[in-house]
């Protein structure tokens, strides 16, 4: 029998640091993965659009059957997971409560900072979990909008990428916060970069590597783990964008040369037309 595969979506080639995790934590899975390159970035939209751009991404998911999905993106986890959460009857997960949570654990002076998309910064969701949990932690939030463009664009080591870090976060560094949540997927790909600024006395969470601990644990839990079998895993990737530039950076990141990857259009994901190849 063919395995149900896990979902993931994410605006662009964020939710790559999501299933970069999920690849190693779980090899005995198959994922489907869709990244709405075409509408990237996510994070200035409003929140309405947000939510409407992550339910087309959700439809073309579960007419694939997935048995779990994963909202490898802050900005669309901040927007609509409650709602997904309510509508749907697989599990959804979202990256700020494992993100937050991580933080707690890490901080010792109770000092997080929190970088993400303008979105993600403004819906306070990471603030709200944190304080929630741990009421006398001191959260400092700083939206970086120049990040997505850069790794989109496959020049997040480059020499510009380096000169936007460290003014983005300048602001931060002087919070002396001793952790730092990584609050959109993209930016572990910035990861050195942000290390380098922040200093080795910061350690950084990467919310989306902590949502793969608790997707494990909840595999576990519905019953729902796929055992070592002679069944191929099947990973299979979805952008709306270049399928180019979405390999070479995919390709890159989680190092493999052979990757399955489909455009796929806005107006097949509207069903507006009905079938590609997929
Ligand atoms: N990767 C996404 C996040 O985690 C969003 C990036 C964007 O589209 O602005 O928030």
């Amino acid at each position: 029998m063919k395995k149900q595969a896990i979902g993931l979506l994410d605006s662009g080639v964020g939710g790559l640091t999501v299933m970069k995790e999920a690849m190693k934590q779980l090899p005995n899975e198959s994922f489907y993965y869709i990244g709405d390159t075409a509408r990237c970035p996510y994070g200035p939209r409003p929140k309405e659009q947000v939510k409407e751009f992550t339910w087309d991404l959700t439809k073309f998911l579960l007419e694939k059957n997935i048995k779990m999905l994963i909202i490898a993106c802050n900005t669309a986890t901040a927007a609509a997971l409650p709602e997904l959460k309510k509508v749907l009857d697989i599990p959804v997960i979202g990256v700020i409560l494992p993100g937050s949570r991580a933080a707690i654990k890490t901080t010792q002076m109770n000092r997080i900072g929190i970088i993400g998309t303008e979105g993600t910064i403004l819906s306070g969701e990471y603030k709200k979990a944190i304080t929630k949990k741990q009421a006398n932690t001191s959260v400092f939030s700083q939206a970086c909008p120049k990040f997505v463009p850069l790794i989109e664009s496959n020049q997040f080591s480059s020499a510009i990428a380096k000169k936007v870090v460290t003014e983005s976060l300048q602001g931060l560094r002087k919070q002396k916060v001793d952790t730092l949540v990584m609050g959109c997927t993209h930016y572990p790909l910035l990861r050195p970069l942000i290390q380098n600024v922040m200093g080795d006395t910061v350690t950084l969470i990467d919310s989306g590597a902590e949502t793969v601990n608790e997707v494990s644990v909840l595999l576990d839990y519905y019953d729902m783990a796929e055992e070592k079998s002679e069944q191929p895993n099947e990973r299979k990737f979805y952008t709306t964008g270049s399928v180019n530039m979405f390999k070479e950076i995919a390709s890159d990141w989680l190092e493999l040369n052979e990757l399955e990857v489909e455009q796929v259009s806005i107006a097949r994901l509207k069903g507006i037309i009905d079938n590609e190849r997929t």
